[in-house]
């Protein structure tokens, strides 16, 4: 029975982890047979007690389990279809030895499911709490073939090396070394990499000293903790309480906020670029080129409220690509046509040259139409102080331990 079933029979937990698969498979996101049996078998609700199972099973709901005193989510079962997500990129077989960073119990019990029982799977967590409760999950579910460990993941897990696979469940902003060393000599590292503000699981292929990424997808995550902290500064443009706006900075120049706080008093200018989405398509390769393509792009933030009032047309949670210059700005956005399935993108400008700023994110849309529609970005890693002419051409994002490359086909 499923819950397509109109019975009156409430859902069983097989039947919830059923429709969970199903629509994992039909959101493209669960693809392989191995990976397939394991979301159907593992029992994730055991994780959360007191939480209703239905929600447990829920494709894009992350289960909740900490936050900070700023408001900052930091710990949390992620959702099955990042889960989901990042197991496929890593192509795990049976009889592996993975490392996962960052524990919540669900995902490394998938891991374990798949390495099977001459595999194993090391789960590290800077929180011990978090630990705790992982090993409350894996002794409840009785797998023997995973170990926890309560520390930062920043230094992989020494005694355990050489992994396969390792796969971070953290937000990154650096590759450390020990990763890479860490990993077996052609391994693979699945992470939530953020370059410029926004956030990809990235697969990568260890060949020698640098990674080389073998597949890219949107995600979101919480940020690490520890060693690799690397929060991003946000600074408010309008910052009425509950209606807050704000640019998140990754990297990007300080800019001049009370000129842009007037800006946003202003009234906003349009420029449409003619570049066609279908209802269902993702802004993700567009909005990765277009931080490639423009050195000040961060992300604009705001509250629904500022939304609702109509300071901003967009409140998405990722962020906006914003393009800002000097006392002006423009931010990414789409409309309406006569066809239902067809969005334009364009661009919304404020300040003395809103217009001009909202022309050049629109034209650089057209290039991106033009010349890489379809293409999927490049992305490699190589260590803090490789020389620029060893380095792929395309964007560089310079970081503590690493050098990320993007480029385009
Ligand atoms: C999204 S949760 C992990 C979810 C988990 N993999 C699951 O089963 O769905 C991210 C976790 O990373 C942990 N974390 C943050 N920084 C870390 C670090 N430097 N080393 C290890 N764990 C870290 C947090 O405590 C949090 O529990």
């Amino acid at each position: 029975m499923t819950n397509d079933d109109h019975t009156n029979a409430p859902a069983t937990e097989q039947d919830l982890r059923d429709d969970m698969v199903r629509e994992l498979i039909e959101k493209g996101a669960l693809r392989s047979p191995g990976v397939v049996a394991a979301f159907r078998k593992v029992p994730r609700h055991l994780v959360a007690c007191g939480v209703e199972m239905a929600k447990c099973y829920s494709v894009e709901e992350p289960l909740i389990t900490k936050t900070d005193s700023s408001g900052v989510h930091i710990s949390s079962v992620s959702a099955p279809r990042i889960q989901a997500i990042q197991i496929e990129q890593a192509d795990i077989q049976p009889g592996m030895n993975v490392l996962e960073i960052g524990s919540g119990g669900v995902n490394a019990v998938y891991l374990a499911e798949l390495v099977g029982e001459r595999g194993n799977v090391v789960t590290v967590d800077i929180d011990p709490e978090v630990a705790q409760r992982a090993k409350g999950f894996i002794k409840d579910t009785g797998y023997r073939n995973v170990t926890i460990i309560c520390d930062d993941g920043g230094n992989g897990a020494i005694d355990h090396q050489p992994f396969d696979r390792i796969i971070v469940t953290v937000q990154a902003a650096d590759i450390p070394s020990s990763w890479l060393h860490q990993l077996t000599t052609e391994g693979r590292l699945v992470v939530p990499l953020r370059m410029r503000g926004m956030t990809r699981t990235i697969a990568f292929v260890r060949d020698d000293h640098r990674l080389i990424s073998d597949g890219v997808e949107l995600c979101g995550f919480v940020p690490m903790q520890g060693a690799g902290q690397n929060r991003m500064q946000v600074v408010l443009i309008h910052d009425v309480p509950g209606e807050e706006v704000g640019l998140r900075l990754d990297g990007h120049p300080e800019p001049d906020t009370k000129a842009l706080a007037a800006a946003l008093r202003t009234p906003r200018t349009e420029a449409w670029s003619g570049v066609m989405l279908a209802g269902d398509e993702s802004n993700e390769h567009l909005d990765l080129w277009l931080t490639t393509a423009l050195d000040n792009l961060p992300l604009m933030a705001a509250e629904p409220a500022a939304r609702e009032r109509g300071l901003v047309a967009s409140a998405s949670p990722l962020g906006v690509p914003t393009l800002v210059d000097g006392d002006s700005f423009a931010y990414r956005t789409v409309r309406r046509t006569g066809d239902p399935d067809r969005f334009e993108l364009g661009a919304l400008g404020h300040g003395p040259r809103g217009q001009q700023v909202a022309e050049r994110l629109a034209a650089e849309m057209r290039t991106w139409d033009r010349e890489h529609r379809g293409d999927r970005a490049h992305i490699e890693v190589y260590p803090a102080g490789t020389p620029d002419d060893q380095l792929p051409a395309g964007r560089v994002i310079d970081r503590q331990h690493s050098r990320v490359t993007i480029s385009w086909p």
